[in-house]
């Protein structure tokens, strides 16, 4: 089963688990995710769609549990922020006990946004970060941080089989078109021609991981032996500043959007970095595919969506 597999993410995730013959129950209430998304696999026979709030609890028969449900960027999470951390958190209760009555493994979607606007670089899975709890993102990181504490109490009170991955900017084909994320914001902006918006200086870095290496770390670690909960760190270590991605973006695009700098958002960490050692020790793991290579299929999506 896949929460939230109607998304961006979910969406791959899907694909890859139908590709490998499992049987894909998606459950979605399509707020940010949608059926274009997984109309190529409904045609399939390993593969079924419901729709439904995971903030409700759910009754089914499943042996792993991939839990995505949540909107991810900002954009949209802070849209019903009190529906972000109902999510979240009554989401990861519903799903937990759900792992729990059927002893399925539980796999929790986290992100980097747990670590806040982090203190040390790059960020190991000992660093317990530093987050404004009362900021206009903590519905969003606040929500996920509670919802792995729920995860490691399942893990230790009922002892559920649990795996957390915390995931780092993730990129591709299927993202949304406007939800403010750096990455489909430069490639759209550009495609438009209209004014590429740079927070700040441009300085601040990030660090994109492209979705299949993401969706293949995911399915490695549901994979793990039972005493390897996580949580673990996945992204890329790549870092970019946001002036060299639009300059990059301008390139492959060959567009001629101006650059222009607005003031940076409140609580926009200035660096956010993965430090993936653990990852490459216990998934034998690493990204593979470059940057460079990774916009090209995404700037290909978009060229198609916009032309639609
Ligand atoms: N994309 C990234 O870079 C990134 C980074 C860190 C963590 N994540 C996590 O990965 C997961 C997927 O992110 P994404 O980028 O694919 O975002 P997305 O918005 O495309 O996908 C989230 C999906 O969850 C669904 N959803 C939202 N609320 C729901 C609810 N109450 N019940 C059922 N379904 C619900 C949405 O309709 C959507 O299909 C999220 O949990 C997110 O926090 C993503």
């Amino acid at each position: 089963m896949v929460t939230g597999g109607a998304g961006f993410l979910g969406s791959h995730l899907c694909t890859r688990l139908i590709a490998d013959k499992r049987d894909v129950l998606c459950i979605d209430n399509l707020f940010t995710g949608s059926r274009n998304n997984i109309r190529a696999l409904l045609e399939s026979p390993y593969f079924e769609f419901q729709r439904h709030d995971v903030t409700f609890p759910l009754y089914v028969e499943v042996a792993q549990i991939y839990n995505l449900a949540c909107p991810a960027s900002p954009v949209h999470y802070q849209h019903d922020p009190v529906q972000t951390t109902k999510t979240s958190v009554h989401g990861a209760i519903n799903m937990l006990g759900l792992a729990k009555r059927v002893k399925a493994r539980i796999l929790q979607a986290s992100t980097s946004e747990v670590y806040g606007d982090p203190a040390v670089h790059p960020q190991t899975e000992s660093y317990w970060g530093n987050v404004n709890p009362i900021g206009i993102r903590a519905c969003y990181d606040e929500g996920k941080r509670c919802a792995e504490t729920l995860f490691f109490d399942y893990h230790r009170q009922h002892a559920l089989d649990i795996k957390v991955v915390r995931i780092f900017n993730t990129y591709g084909p299927r993202m949304h078109p406007n939800d403010g994320r750096v990455v489909s914001n430069f490639i759209v902006q550009a495609l438009r021609g209209a004014d590429i918006t740079i927070f700040g200086d441009g300085q601040q870095t990030r660090s994109f991981c492209y979705v299949d290496d993401l969706v293949e770390a995911m399915v490695r670690m549901m994979a793990t032996d039972r005493d390897f909960p996580g949580p673990v760190n996945i992204g890329n270590p790549g870092e970019y500043t946001m002036l060299q991605l639009a300059e990059t973006v301008l390139r492959m695009t060959k567009s001629r959007a101006r650059l222009v700098h607005k003031p940076l958002p409140s609580d926009d960490p200035k660096q956010r970095c993965p430090d993936i050692t653990l990852a490459r020790e216990r998934l034998n793991w690493q990204p593979k595919v470059g940057l460079e290579d990774g916009l090209e299929p995404t700037i290909a999506y978009f060229r198609e969506l916009l032309a639609a």
